[in-house]
């Protein structure tokens, strides 16, 4: 491999721009050339591709968001699409290509080493909702954020003996409801895995910890269940007990990332630059049981992950 490429797909998450900044320098420190891919696979598809240098990551492992930008491109699923970005890589002599992203982006990259292209995927999302890994870039320092935003309305919550519901992201993953639902010591945490809709015993539940003395209610409700406004409007009218709805949004998805972020980050983009190097392709970089380790991306797609179980009834008994 001679020249490395590097792109962002899908949803930005804090530690990106760590990645991008160890894949550019490790790939320079062992002679290599970088190119920057913009906005993911719908900017490689426009040619938007540029020289990189290691001056061209300089102050950017502290910052969030991702310098190269980022777009979901839901074209790049057809077969003649992928063959189109693959000649692209070619034609500007990208014979490596790191893709830092999501289970969708993956697919991608996939696709483009069938193409002809070596690639190697890297966990990015603040979901941690991809199987094969226990870690992806950004969780942290997005669940950090949802925390310190949860205890600042508990504040309030408690002032005013309210219950409060408040929405973190998540639309198809319930990863950050639950490590911000046991952080934050809350009431209740709702996700898209194992909510049945009953609301009538979250009323009951908001009433008999009332009638035991608790002066806030909390509710760490997943994007994926949403209607917290009207949930809120629902439980005020059922208990009596005044609720507000609180949806944190895409302020978790940005900020400077954590140290853990910026290191693992860092890490799995050295790693991708090593297999590269090493000849491999078709390989995700993951982190588990403690170690970085890689798998064959379409293995790595095919693996399922669960809510953790004990986490999750863990949650329940320690909000009693
Ligand atoms: O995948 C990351 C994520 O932030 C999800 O938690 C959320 O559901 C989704 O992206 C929001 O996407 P968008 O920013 O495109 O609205």
């Amino acid at each position: 491999v001679k020249t490395i490429g590097v792109l962002t797909s899908g949803g930005d998450a804090p530690g990106m721009n760590a990645t991008i900044r160890a894949v550019v320098r490790t790939a320079l420190a062992n002679g290599l050339k970088v190119k920057g891919i913009m906005r993911g696979y719908a900017g490689l598809l426009d040619e938007e591709i540029i020289d990189m240098d290691a001056k061209s990551v300089s102050d950017i492992i502290n910052r969030g968001g991702t310098i190269l930008y980022t777009a979901r491109c839901p074209m790049f699923k057809e077969p003649e699409v992928q063959k189109k970005a693959a000649d692209i890589c070619k034609k500007n002599g990208i014979d490596g290509l790191v893709v830092i992203g999501g289970d969708g982006s993956f697919q991608g990259a996939s696709r483009l080493a069938e193409n002809g292209i070596n690639t190697i995927g890297i966990p990015g999302t603040i979901d941690l909702d991809i199987a094969c890994t226990d870690y992806t870039i950004g969780f942290d320092t997005a669940v950090n954020t949802a925390m310190e935003a949860i205890d600042k309305v508990r504040d309030t919550s408690t002032s005013h003996e309210r219950c409060s519901i408040i929405e973190v992201m998540g639309r198809e993953a319930g990863y950050i409801a639950l490590w911000c639902g046991i952080a934050n010591g809350a009431e209740e945490i709702l996700t898209v895995e194992h909510y049945d809709g009953n609301e009538q015993r979250i009323i009951d539940s908001v009433l008999e910890k009332r009638k035991v003395g608790k002066k806030h209610h909390i509710i760490v409700n997943a994007e994926g269940i949403g209607d917290s406004y009207g949930l809120a409007q629902r439980i005020e009218a059922a208990t009596g007990v005044e609720a507000r709805a609180t949806i944190i949004g895409h302020i978790q998805r940005g900020g400077n990332p954590t140290c853990k972020d910026r290191v693992y980050a860092s890490t799995m983009g050295a790693k991708a630059v090593d297999l590269l190097i090493r000849g491999k392709t078709n390989r995700v970089i993951a982190y588990k049981n403690g170690e970085f380790v890689d798998f064959d991306i379409q293995e790595a797609l095919a693996m399922k992950k669960e809510l953790d179980p004990y986490l999750y009834s863990m949650a329940k008994k320690l909000s009693r």
